[in-house]
């Protein structure tokens, strides 16, 4: 059916069919469909959304647009996280190690910042020598050996995706539960996973603010990813406040390999790492239960075998192989470092995440188009969390710039992004929801 034929159905609100959805997807892939039509498309959707049953067909044709990984080679159960994004989420770089020292494999495949959010690829960069986009051989030679590797996508997998997510950037159709669900779930499961969990956030640094929104999201991915085959459930995780005390690139390594090691560990942070450790495991086939899941993965990272296989995972995709001893040898430092003071005494009752993720950006730690080139150094670090105590001139956060005036801007901002009052704040919870297939 001709393109335009297919965009007007939907306009009017009728249901696609798998073939038209297929024969659509196939025109964006090829060429034949236009940037217009695409974007037409994508808004009809927006306004009349799709069903469960169109949502999976998109989903499949978006995953079937390209290559496909095949892991069945592989002795153990193939799983991957993925988060809708947030600041100071280095979750991946903890979770991926911890799941592969309990015995699954994680082929992971990860995406750059996103508007106010940090992303795992562009962190990774801040290690020399890591190749971030090996060739497949090297992957899965990486994942094989070490249980997991955390790489960027390549042009092959779901190329429909990455052409229709281009177009809806300009198009004011981001935000449409089918065309988001269709987005992540057709890579992942071009990743040729088994299992996956996913980390819905919610809050003022979230894409999804609400809690209804965040899970309808959730729930969408959940259903659609088990309508295409692939086991699937979700957690919906606070993200009102910055989940690691630290914001950027190789600030947030330095904190993920700080967690691994032992050194420190920030207990929001923590929190969310195991709980979705133990649902990795869970849905994996590696234990019995969430409980069970979460005592693997406590002694998995207590025992330092989570750290050995981010160690070695390094060292195979090229990075040092003493990186985590020595991570302040390797990762670049900022050249001026400035302290954001407290105006008053009291307690952080709540703090402007979105702006504190934008902060990361003016500094340079983010893009504001999509060939800007990322400064692995800068960033922010011993931010304060929701709750804690401080006094008037104490540090609420250190900055981390290029220059003072760059430092300056920052903390500008960082101070206008805390909230300061006379009393303590009830915790917010770190881990709101369990999502589950249904039925
Ligand atoms: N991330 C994606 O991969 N796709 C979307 O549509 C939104 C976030």
């Amino acid at each position: 059916m001709l393109p335009q034929e297919i965009i007007r159905r939907k306009r009017d609100g009728l249901r696609l069919s798998e073939e038209e959805i297929a024969d659509f997807v196939g025109g964006v892939t090829s060429g034949a469909v236009s940037d217009g039509q695409a974007g037409a498309f994508a808004m009809a959707v927006f306004f009349n959304g799709m069903n469960r049953d169109e949502a999976v067909a998109l989903t499949l044709a978006m995953r079937d647009s390209g290559d496909v990984l095949d892991w069945s080679d592989l002795p153990g159960p193939v799983t991957d996280k993925h988060s809708t994004g947030g600041v100071g989420d280095n979750v991946s770089l903890m979770l991926a190690p911890i799941v592969a020292a309990c015995g699954a494999y994680v082929p992971m495949i990860s995406g750059r910042g996103l508007g106010h959010t940090g992303g795992t690829l562009d962190k990774m960069d801040a290690i020399p020598g890591y190749v971030s986009q090996p060739d497949i051989a090297l992957f899965r030679k990486a994942v094989l050996e070490t249980g997991c590797a955390i790489i960027g996508q390549t042009a092959d997998l779901a190329p429909a995706d990455r052409r229709l997510y281009a177009i809806r950037d300009v198009t004011g159709t981001v935000e449409s539960v089918p065309l988001i669900t269709a987005s992540i779930l057709s890579k992942k499961l071009a990743a040729g996973l088994q299992s996956l969990v996913l980390d819905v956030k919610v809050g003022n640094g979230a894409f999804m603010e609400k809690s209804r929104d965040a899970t309808a999201l959730a729930n969408s991915l959940v259903e659609i990813a088990n309508g295409a085959g692939l086991k699937a459930s979700a957690l919906i995780t606070g993200m009102n406040e910055p989940l690691a005390s630290a914001a950027g690139n190789a600030v947030e390594v330095r904190n993920a390999v700080d967690f691994l090691t032992g050194r420190f560990r920030d207990r929001r942070l923590e929190d969310v790492t195991l709980a979705l450790a133990a649902e990795m495991l869970q849905s994996a086939g590696l234990v019995s239960s969430n409980q069970d899941g979460m005592r693997r993965a406590t002694e998995t990272l207590a025992s330092g075998r989570a750290a050995a296989t981010f160690a070695r995972m390094v060292a195979a995709l090229g990075g040092p192989a003493d990186f985590i001893e020595k991570p302040e040898k390797y990762l670049p430092a900022a050249a001026t470092e400035f302290a954001v003071k407290a105006t008053a005494n009291g307690f952080v009752t709540g703090i402007a995440t979105r702006d504190i993720g934008l902060a990361v950006v003016g500094l340079g730690g983010g893009r504001t188009r999509p060939d800007d080139k990322v400064d692995p150094a800068v960033g922010i670090t011993r931010l304060l969390p929701v709750g804690a105590e401080v006094r008037f001139g104490e540090p609420l956060a250190l900055v981390h710039a290029r220059s003072l005036a760059d430092a300056e801007a920052a903390a500008a901002t960082v101070l206008s992004a805390y909230t300061v009052g006379a009393s303590k704040p009830p915790a917010d919870k770190s881990v709101i929801r369990r999502i589950l297939p249904r039925g």
